[in-house]
């Protein structure tokens, strides 16, 4: 089957993508199902995925902390970061599972540090570190348009990018 760009969830759009031209970033045959790719323009680190509703470009670093995605794993649309075992739903932007951290979700609502299954709950620690990751909020994941011409990905990049 061709590859397809996915569609990205309404609101969720990178800055400065809405009139800006498309770029060819990449060989389609070069980012099969389930692969990931970094691409660095300027000072973006975008993110190119292959998730099984289609291909995706969003800023290579994880919502939670920064981590770089690229390095994760991919399992259908639900990337994993390396760094806090984070997982999100490239398909909806949302979290699937909070970093192991704990902290606040895109909406605001706290989740606590985690804990194995069966374990019993972490206390949070006291002091300056623990109260940085209890307000450290997941961000939106923002979206770059992708569309794919012929055998080539091509990403909207915003104009500081797409040089
Ligand atoms: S940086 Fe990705 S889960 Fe923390």
């Amino acid at each position: 089957m061709a590859v397809q760009p996915a569609p990205f969830p309404t609101g969720l759009r990178a800055l400065g993508t809405r009139d800006a031209p498309f770029t060819a970033v990449l060989d389609a045959a070069d980012l099969p199902p389930g692969a990931l790719h970094r691409l660095t323009r300027g000072d973006l680190d975008i993110l190119i995925a292959h998730t099984s509703a289609g291909v995706v470009a969003i800023d290579d670093r994880c919502p939670h902390m920064s981590a770089p995605l690229s390095i994760g794993t991919l399992d259908g649309c639900v990337i994993a970061c390396p760094l806090h075992s984070g997982q999100f739903d490239l398909a909806t932007g949302e979290p699937v599972q909070m970093p192991t951290t704990g902290g606040l979700d895109p909406d605001g609502r706290y989740h606590p540090t985690w804990s194995p299954a069966g374990g019993s709950p972490k206390e949070d620690p006291p002091g300056k570190k623990a109260e940085a990751r209890r307000l450290t909020r997941v961000r939106r994941i923002r979206y770059y348009p992708v569309r794919i011409t012929g055998d080539t990905i091509e990403v909207a990049l915003p104009a500081n990018a797409a040089g």
